[in-house]
């Protein structure tokens, strides 16, 4: 059987002396995109954040691309061709849009060329000016300037938190193309932790539930929303 390009298996981590994750695991193909989807505070982000590398899980294991990654720190992640996106889409303000895309395509080596910068600003259809100063930016511009940033390095498997919040639906509508491409058309696989039930039925091929740090239910959307646990844990938490 072929490895997974990107899994996690038996993953549990303690934050400020409480267990937040309890034995989590799954396993992602290229082209696959699996939402997580779960009540505020299940540990939707902290698994994203052991997952990219910037928490150490008091358990279990990372494994991209055949190798165990567990031990290694974000920025190298980052190289094997990792990315993620952030719930909030920080971009520095003090820079323009230029100086932001010549940042990262110097962020590492081989640094990158105006060509792959327009690449990736080409697959989100990002068009703002790049005099532009970052400040100025709406939240949408935010996130495809983010985004076009991570996708010129040609990334093999991308976490999203929640790449929806903040925008409205016509945007929404665009992040549900640009996923559908980045994963059927480029092979990516993404992981995408998803708020809005819609977008997730949309483009998620199957679907994983927690609930205080706990999977609960996994399977396809359509399934997953009908399990009486996903209804227990949704109409407790709101
Ligand atoms: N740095 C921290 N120290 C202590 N507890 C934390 C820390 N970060 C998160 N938590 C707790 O861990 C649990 C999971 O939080 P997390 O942010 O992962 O949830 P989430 O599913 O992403 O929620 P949301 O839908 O609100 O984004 C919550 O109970 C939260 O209060
Ligand atoms: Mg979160």
């Amino acid at each position: 059987m072929q490895a997974p390009l990107f899994s996690c298996d038996n993953l549990s981590l303690d934050l400020g002396g409480r267990e937040v994750l309890r034995k989590i695991g799954f396993s992602l193909k290229r082209g696959e995109v699996l939402g997580i989807i779960g009540p505020n505070g299940a540990g939707k982000t902290s698994l994203l954040e052991i997952l990219s590398g910037r928490y150490q899980p008091k358990t279990g294991r990372v494994t991209f691309k055949g190798e165990d990654i567990t031990a290694l720190p974000l920025f190298r992640r980052a190289r094997l061709g990792l990315g993620r996106t952030y719930q909030t889409p920080i971009v520095c303000e003090d820079l323009t849009v230029g100086e932001t895309f010549k940042a990262a395509r110097q962020a590492f080596r081989p640094y990158l060329t105006r060509f792959d910068a327009e690449y990736g600003a080409g697959l989100v259809d990002f068009v703002t000016p790049h005099a532009t100063p970052n400040a100025r930016l709406k939240t949408f511009e935010r996130r495809k300037l983010l985004l076009a940033n991570l996708l010129m390095r040609r990334p093999d498997v991308l976490l999203m938190d929640e790449p929806a919040a903040g925008l409205i639906n016509a945007e929404i509508d665009e992040i549900d193309q640009i996923l559908r491409m980045l994963s059927k058309e480029m092979n990516i696989g993404v992981v995408i932790v998803e708020h809005r039930m819609e977008l997730l039925e949309s483009i998620a091929d199957r679907v994983m539930v927690m609930d205080a740090g706990e999977v609960i239910a996994e399977g396809l959307m359509q399934d997953v929303i009908r399990s009486p646990a996903v209804r227990a844990a949704y109409f407790e938490a709101h």
